[in-house]
């Protein structure tokens, strides 16, 4: 599956996962074959992009040979856990009171699934609408940052600290003018002023909940601050920060660059890895970010990759730890021509050929036409 942005949507594609609103009504489910009506839909809900079937693996003779991409957490948990939060946040807007019990509860039943689920990768991005960024950002840092702590080798108690942390780190931002929130551009230097308030408004309000340990609420608090003391709002620097923290301002940062925007579409895994490896020891805490990212698939399944050997393939199956030498099945030969049961390559094994390229949704779709 591949994820096409709406506006590059075309009638006769076949959806290859559910799109629900953040209501949890379900827009499109899966196998669905678009039309005008459904695309149109799609962006009237402001749906930046869709998983769309990849046509290589369709065509292929074997095309079960990726089935289902494995997931850390299951798509009910998720749009649950965005449905919860919701609610929640909009409560907190409205009457500035805050259910923390609605937070615990969403955050043991994801620390539940992403320890069931321990050493799964991250292949896929969801599929946020503008107004429903905040809710599946914050349930997406929380599985991201609790899969992290479990790496890390935390206990139940801390899984827990850590993951009310990071599915809170934003509370502040209910405070912060809509208008500022979801504007789709750049901000104004007054308007990034008010913004980069939501970390101290978050941690007023948490710090004030008897039932949020002190502890969680401070990764709302310190989570824009950077390794090297240039953040805000305190400019603390290395161990001052609490590891909390600095896990949750890795995920934080991770999930932002990947997700798509009204305004711009998210990086490709393989570009996020670049972005956050450049950000170590400024950003990031070094030892923590590599841990975070063993866990990212480079190149995740179904992703076609061009080789040095001139090949075009698939990938079919990713190995923890060996990201960047994925199993591969080739769909087309290093003559142009397109191959339905072409041979497997394993890179653990081929260590003379190279990836040299990967091949962006739209480039697959061209890529496909073209050898129609
Ligand atoms: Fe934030």
């Amino acid at each position: 599956m591949q994820k096409v942005a709406t506006v590059r949507l075309q009638p006769g594609m076949i959806v290859a996962r559910n799109v629900f609103s953040i209501e949890g009504v379900l827009l499109l489910g899966t196998g669905t074959i678009l039309n005008n009506a459904y695309i149109e839909r799609l962006q009237q809900f402001d749906l930046t992009s869709v998983y769309i079937k990849n046509p290589f693996t369709d065509q292929m003779a074997d095309s079960d040979i990726i089935d289902t991409i494995p997931e850390v957490v299951r798509e009910e948990t998720r749009v649950q856990a965005v449905q919860v939060v919701h609610t929640a946040f909009q409560n907190l807007s409205a009457t500035r009171q805050l259910d923390s019990q609605q937070f615990k509860e969403t955050a043991g039943f994801l620390i539940d699934e992403v320890i069931k689920n321990r050493g799964a990768m991250i292949h896929l991005t969801d599929i946020r609408s503008r107004d429903g960024y905040t809710f599946g950002h914050s349930v997406n840092v929380c599985v991201l940052s609790t899969l992290t702590g479990v790496q890390l080798g935390y206990n139940i108690l801390q899984l827990r600290e850590l993951a009310l942390g990071a599915l809170l780190h934003d509370t502040g931002k209910m405070l912060i003018p809509k208008e500022i929130l979801i504007k789709p551009g750049p901000l104004t230097a007054e308007e990034r002023k008010v913004m980069e308030q939501h970390p101290d408004y978050g941690f007023d309000i948490l710090r004030r909940q008897s039932e949020i340990p002190l502890i969680s609420s401070h990764v709302a608090l310190q989570h824009h601050e950077k390794f090297d003391g240039g953040g805000y709002t305190r400019s603390l620097g290395g161990s001052d920060i609490h590891e909390y923290a600095r896990i949750v301002a890795i995920a934080d940062v991770y999930d932002a660059i990947t997700s798509d925007r009204p305004y711009k579409e998210g990086s490709l895994p393989h570009e996020a890895y670049e972005i956050m490896m450049s950000l170590a020891n400024t950003h990031f805490d070094p030892v923590i970010l590599k841990t975070f990212l063993s866990q990212i698939a480079i190149y995740p399944l179904d992703s076609i990759v061009r080789l040095s050997s001139g090949e075009i393939a698939l990938v079919t199956r990713v190995i923890p730890g060996l990201q960047t030498r994925p199993i591969l099945k080739v769909i087309v030969d290093a003559d142009g021509r397109r191959q339905k049961d072409g041979p497997e390559i394993d890179l653990t094994k081929h260590l003379t050929t190279f990836i040299d390229k990967i091949f962006t949704p739209a480039e697959i779709l061209d890529l496909d036409a073209s050898l129609a």
